[in-house]
């Protein structure tokens, strides 16, 4: 009788989450774009969102209070920002200024629960960074991702060489040190991963011994990440490189840190101004760094016909009369970025000629296709490629954001095509574009949000 009761109760719990979840799925936001209007003036490019979670995270190594500015207001960022609170860190985001200020001095439940995990991949980093600061951690296990296996293989592997006990349990991973204090070790990760590399940092700088990273990234974000380490104690040899030797600390202190600005998120609009700028005309892009995109995204962006000239932290993009199609690999860092194939798979649609967009990072991020096909673009996917038919005409439509990338194409889509774009479930792109819309209409693009009524008949 008990047993039946209890069964009942939880099948009663379980239909009221699912019944909660399906009326907060109703009402969504959705953009809505009129194309065909061309872009012009200035925009200011946002902090990026992939360095921001790492620079978090080294704020739990430290006692002592930590500051970090140019922090983009972001769902990841609130997603991230909670995922710390759990452990007892006190976290406090100033939207006016942009700036963090976190004190972990008060850490006290090294956990980071699933509710919270599951939202965002990158809540990972919390293993390594509990690992470094209290030799013990409980993390659940990310999940799938929407374009397929994202294996977190390498961070449990490293970690373990660096002395952690790893174990599994209920989807947690809970992992411990010796005596608290990981020994230190050398790991070698193949491929090459920019969130086991920065978990295996965030491990190895206050460990008792000396640790050694072999084929570590070296994206910027973890370059940034490690000049922050540096900076508030950390011992670490060879930023920058593919080597990255750690000699552990006893302490970290805290201190004001700057994040840079989003490599992504100024490739994005990098492609929107070729693509939609008035041929002739230059828009520009405030606080970037292009270095930052590597030399392989910048070369092939020239290539395109587009016209790229610095001076300082401003970005012009003068908009050719015509694009070229250019095709592109994406590799690791200073290769062509993953984070902006879908994006390119839009300018290459509007390009003369054909081009292919080769996916190596991410064998099934394509996603997006299906999408940009209802708009009336001809891509194929074959294989880890999409072949792209040049100078079509599209149309706008009705489509589905599944993941941030994939959103932020059809986006840049809904700019060049005729008519109405209706981009659904856009609450991906808040994960990591700061104010889009805005930013879009401030350059002249047609683009507002509004709530739209998923269950609503069309009839
Ligand atoms: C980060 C970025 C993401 C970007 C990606 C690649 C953040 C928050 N996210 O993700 O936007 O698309 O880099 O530039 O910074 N791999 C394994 N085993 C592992 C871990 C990774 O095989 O344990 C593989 C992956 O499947 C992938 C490759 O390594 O093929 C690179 O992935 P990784 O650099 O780890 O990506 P993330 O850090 O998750």
């Amino acid at each position: 009788m008990r047993i039946s009761r209890e069964h009942d109760t939880r099948r009663f719990d379980s239909t009221v989450a699912k019944l909660r979840k399906r009326v907060s799925q109703r009402f969504m936001d959705r953009f809505v774009i009129q194309g065909g209007h061309h872009l012009s003036g200035t925009v200011t490019i946002s902090g990026s969102k992939n360095t921001a979670l790492p620079l978090m995270s080294a704020a739990l190594l430290t006692d002592e209070p930590v500051q970090i500015s140019n922090i983009p207001d972001l769902k990841d960022i609130t997603t991230f920002s909670r995922v710390m609170a759990v452990t007892g860190t006190s976290v406090e985001y100033n939207r006016d200024n942009g700036t963090i200020r976190i004190d972990a001095g008060t850490l006290n439940n090294p956990v980071a629960p699933y509710e919270l995990v599951k939202r965002m991949r990158a809540s990972f980093y919390m293993l390594g960074a509990l690992l470094g600061r209290v030799g013990k951690a409980r993390v659940s296990l990310p999940g799938g991702c929407a374009w397929g296996p994202r294996p977190v293989g390498l961070h449990i592997d490293g970690l373990k060489a660096f002395g952690a006990t790893i174990d599994l349990d209920q989807g947690y991973v809970v992992g411990s040190a010796p005596g608290d204090r990981l020994p230190g070790g050398i790991f070698k990760m193949e491929p090459s991963s920019v969130g086991a590399t920065v978990n295996l940092l965030l491990a190895a700088v206050t460990a008792a011994g000396g640790s050694r990273i072999e084929n570590a990234a070296i994206e910027p974000d973890v370059v940034v990440f490690s000049e922050m380490l540096q900076k508030m104690g950390a011992v670490i040899h060879g930023i920058g490189t593919p080597i990255l030797e750690i000699e552990g600390v006893d302490k970290l202190s805290g201190g004001n840190f700057y994040n840079c600005s989003d490599r992504i998120e100024l490739g994005t609009f990098m492609i929107a101004a070729a693509i939609s700028g008035k041929p002739g005309d230059e828009i520009a892009m405030f606080n970037a760094e292009p270095r930052h995109l590597g030399d392989t995204f910048l070369d092939k962006f020239k290539e395109t016909g587009a016209e790229i000239r610095t001076d300082g932290s401003t970005v012009y993009v003068k908009t050719p009369e015509k694009l070229s199609a250019v095709s592109v690999t994406t590799e690791i860092f200073p290769g062509f970025p993953t984070d902006l194939q879908a994006q390119w798979t839009v300018l290459l649609a509007c390009c003369d000629g054909n081009g292919k967009v080769r996916e190596t990072i991410y064998p099934d991020r394509f996603k997006h296709i299906p999408e940009l096909r209802r708009m009336g673009i001809n891509a194929i996917v074959v294989g880890d490629e999409v072949v792209v038919e040049g100078g079509g005409v599209f149309q706008g439509a009705q489509v589905m954001s599944t993941d941030l990338r994939a959103s932020v194409s059809l986006v840049l889509a809904g700019m060049v095509a005729s008519g109405t774009t209706y981009v659904q479930r856009v609450y991906h792109l808040d994960r990591g574009y700061e104010n889009l819309e805005g930013k879009l209409a401030g350059l002249g693009a047609r683009v507002v949000r509004e709530q739209f009524d998923e269950w609503a008949d069309p009839s």
